[in-house]
């Protein structure tokens, strides 16, 4: 791994953030928290619920229900199509949060995984878990900051769903910092799948020959709350 091509580390807080504010997360219920991350209007406001909510994230959402199935399952399913070698696959998860899809990649032997979040509280408890080398704070409706042709694998879940990131620049985005022959995991709120235009920019960028679908399935994703979500597995293709 030439460490001078990988993206920055920096876990910055901004003073503003440090506070949980006036609303704990401990006051809120966990479905006030996920409702109210789902109607934010923009990244400013999303962040400030994660930021409130991270200390208490895993415990409302996979923890103590184990209710919250996406990211173990997007783990497996990346590992089983995206690596012979776990090991020594470079990851990218996109919009990692407090790192329950790092710490499930971890569990398959995966060993080189980044994360990128908007929220610097998420990524504070991200680090605690021990499973990434690069944490970084960053916007996924921008360019993300990282090489071209860089990453085996880029995971994004949970985080295409309502009031987060839309498909446009995101999948784009994905595809160019993914190695070519490299995978695309992403988990898409079934409600958006369609509606949000979600289908129509992997069906664009199919028809750009920038990518091939392996795999696209509707499975379990926040299972109390009866989420189901579209699994999509893309493959970079060798000539994009
Ligand atoms: C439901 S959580 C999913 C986190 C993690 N992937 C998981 O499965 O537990 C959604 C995450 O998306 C992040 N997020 C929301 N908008 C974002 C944006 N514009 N850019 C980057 N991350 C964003 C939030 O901070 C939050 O950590």
């Amino acid at each position: 791994m030439n460490t001078a091509q990988r993206f920055r580390l920096s876990i910055f807080v901004p003073k503003s953030t440090q506070s949980p504010g006036s609303i704990t997360s401990n006051t809120m219920s966990r479905a006030t928290q996920l409702s109210q991350a789902r109607a934010s209007v923009d990244s400013k406001q999303c962040m400030s619920i994660y930021e409130k909510w991270a200390s208490t994230y895993n415990d409302d959402l996979a923890e103590s229900t184990g209710n919250y199935v996406a990211p173990v399952l997007a783990a497996q399913a990346a590992l089983r199509f995206g690596s012979d070698n776990p090991a020594k696959a470079v990851i990218l998860d996109a919009g990692c949060g407090t790192g329950l899809v790092g710490q499930a990649l971890s569990r398959g032997g995966a060993t080189i995984i980044d994360g990128v979040d908007l929220s610097p509280h998420m990524l504070k408890v991200a680090e605690k878990t021990g499973a990434y080398q690069n944490l970084t704070v960053g916007d996924l409706t921008q360019p993300i900051d990282a090489l071209e042709d860089f990453y085996d694998i880029v995971m994004c879940v949970g985080t295409f769903t309502h009031g987060h990131v839309g498909p446009d620049p995101a999948l784009r985005e994905f595809v160019r910092v993914a190695k070519r022959g490299g995978l695309i995991v992403a988990t898409i709120i079934d409600e958006l799948w369609v509606s949000g235009g979600f289908k129509a920019e992997v069906e664009k960028l199919e028809a750009e020959d920038l990518i091939r679908v392996v795999s696209m399935e509707l499975e379990d994703y926040v299972k109390g709350r009866g989420d189901k979500a579209t699994l999509v597995i893309l493959e970079k293709n060798s000539t994009a």
